[in-house]
C-alpha cells in the first residue's frame, strides 16, 4: 500500500512534534526515535488527490501502546501483528511506531509483508505466522523471517534450505491445540520437537498456539486450549527443554486470560483501539486510530416518486435534498441498501439507495446547512458522535478485523500525529 503525504499530513507532521515529543515521553521509547521515521515520507511522485481517504491517528497507537504498556506485566514481551497492512494502517508506520514503543517481534501472514518490513530497513525478529510451502523457505531464509511451522515434514526441508544458505535459522513449533486450522495436533507435538532439535540448522526459539475463542464470555473452549498447551510444556519440560518463548494469547486471551499469557502476547487489533467483541475486558482510554473520510462530491435535489441509483432501491415520498459521496463497495465500503449512516456537520445523514462500486448517496434533507465539499465521516468521529468499526462490522454482518481491512488501498491512507489531550 503506498503511503503518500498530502498537504494535510504535512500540516500534522509539523504541527504536532510536541505532542509527539509527549507521547514518545509517555512511551518511553529510545530517543533515537524521531516522527519523521515514524509518519510515511513523501514520495517523489505523490498521488493525485481523492476526496474520500482513510486517516491514521499515529498518536492515537503510541498513546495506545502506553496504556497497553503500563498495564502488562513487565515481564510480558510484547509481539505486534502487523499483516494485511497492520489491519489496514500502513503496516511500515505501525511496526515502526510498536518498536519505538517497546515491541520487540512482528508478525505477518506473508512473505511479502515480511520482506516490505526488511525493505523499509525494520531489523527486529518477524514471524511469519501461518503454514509455508518449501518454495518460500529460500526467501525466508535470505530475508531472516522466523518460520512458524506445523507441519513435521517441513522440518528437514527447512533445515537442508538453512544448511545450504549457511545459516542457523530460529523457528517457532506451532501446536494444534483445537482450532484445526495450522500445527501439529498436541499430542503429537513432543515428537515434532524433538525433530526440530535434531537438526543443527535450526534454532527452536519458540513454541506457540492460538485460540479458535478467546473474546466470547464463554472461555471453556479456550481454557480447553490452554490446558493442553500447557501439557505440551510439560512435557517439554520433563525432557529439560524450555522454549524461549512460549506464546499462545491474541487480543482477546491477553484481554482475558491473563493466566495464559506465558512469555509473550501477539497483539494485532488492541493497540489500533479497537476491541474484537462486546463481551471482552476494556482497557480504560484507548482511542480507535483509523477513521475514513470523504467530501461531498454532488448533491441532488429529488422530487416525490424520484429514485436514486442502481436498481432504483430508494424512492423519495417526499421532496429530498440528498449528497453524493465518492466511495462505494470498490473502495471497501459494504453493498448494503438504505442502510447505515455517515455524520455530516455533526449529525447522523441515513444512506439512500444501493451503494455502487465509487459512489453512494446519503439523505441531507434534515441538515440543510450542508453544501458542497463538506466532510462526511463514513468511520469515525465528528462532534460528540462516532461511527464505530463495531457499527460498520454489524452494517458488514461481520467482524471488526474485516470492518478494518476492507478499506482497499485505493483510498488514500493520510497520517498525522494527534496531540495527546
Ligand atoms: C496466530 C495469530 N496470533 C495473533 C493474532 C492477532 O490477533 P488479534 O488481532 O486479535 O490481536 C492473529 C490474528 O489473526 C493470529 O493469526
Amino acid at each position: 500500500m503506498s503511503c503518500h503525504l498530502t498537504t494535510r499530513e504535512s500540516a500534522s507532521k509539523t504541527g504536532n512534534t510536541d505532542a509527539f515529543e509527549a507521547a514518545r515521553t509517555n512511551l518511553g521509547a529510545a530517543s533515537s526515535t524521531d516522527p519523521d521515521l515514524l509518519l510515511p515520507q513523501p514520495s517523489a511522485d505523490p498521488r493525485p488527490p481523492r476526496p474520500a481517504w482513510v486517516e491514521v491517528d499515529l498518536g492515537a497507537i503510541m498513546r495506545n501502546y502506553a496504556r497497553i504498556k503500563e498495564e502488562a506485566p513487565s515481564s510480558l514481551t510484547l509481539l505486534a501483528v502487523v499483516k494485511d497492512d497492520a489491519y489496514g494502517h500502513g503496516a511500515v508506520p505501525v511496526a515502526r511506531l510498536a518498536i519505538a514503543a517497546g515491541v520487540r517481534f512482528l508478525a505477518v501472514a506473508t512473505l511479502e509483508e515480511g520482506i516490505r518490513l526488511r525493505e523499509a530497513g525494520l531489523r527486529v525478529p518477524i514471524l511469519l505466522l501461518g503454514e509455508r510451502e518449501p518454495a518460500e523457505f529460500p526467501w525466508a531464509v535470505r530475508h531472516d523471517l522466523t518460520c512458524v511451522l506445523g507441519e513435521p515434514s517441513l522440518v528437514r526441508i527447512l533445515a537442508k534450505v538453512a544448511a545450504e544458505a549457511g545459516k542457523r535459522v530460529p523457528i517457532h513449533v506451532k501446536i494444534n491445540t483445537g482450532m484445526n486450522r495450522y500445527g501439529v495436533r498436541w499430542d503429537a507435538a513432543l515428537a515434532m520437537v524433538e525433530q526440530v532439535l535434531s537438526e543443527p540448522a535450526l534454532a527452536l526459539e519458540g513454541v506457540l498456539s492460538h485460540f479458535a475463542q478467546s473474546d466470547e464470555a464463554d472461555k471453556t473452549f479456550a481454557r480447553l486450549q490452554l490446558q493442553r498447551f500447557q501439557q505440551v510444556l510439560c512435557e517439554l519440560e520433563a525432557r529439560g527443554i524450555r522454549p524461549a518463548w512460549r506464546h499462545l494469547c491474541n487480543t482477546g486471551g491477553y484481554l482475558d486470560l491473563p493466566e495464559a499469557h506465558f512469555d509473550l502476547v501477539r497483539l494485532g487489533l488492541l493497540p489500533l483501539g479497537v476491541y474484537p467483541s462486546r463481551v471482552c475486558r476494556r482497557l480504560a482510554g484507548l482511542e480507535p486510530a483509523m477513521a475514513v473520510k470523504a467530501r461531498i462530491v454532488a448533491i441532488q435535489h429529488l422530487r416525490p416518486g424520484d429514485t436514486v441509483g442502481y436498481g432504483m432501491h430508494y424512492r423519495a415520498e417526499s421532496p429530498r435534498r440528498i449528497a453524493v459521496l465518492p466511495l462505494g463497495y470498490g473502495d471497501g465500503f459494504p453493498r448494503v441498501r438504505n442502510a447505515g449512516y455517515v455524520l455530516i456537520r455533526g449529525r447522523r445523514a441515513p444512506l439512500v439507495g444501493g451503494v455502487a462500486m465509487d459512489a453512494f448517496a446519503v439523505d441531507i434533507t434534515d441538515i440543510p446547512e450542508v453544501s458542497l465539499g463538506d466532510e462526511a465521516v463514513i468511520m469515525g468521529c465528528q462532534g460528540t458522535d462516532r461511527i464505530t468499526a463495531r457499527d460498520l462490522a454489524d452494517l458488514r454482518q461481520s467482524v471488526v478485523y474485516e470492518a478494518l481491512v476492507s478499506w482497499q488501498p485505493r483510498l488514500p491512507r493520510v497520517y498525522r500525529i494527534s496531540p495527546t489531550a
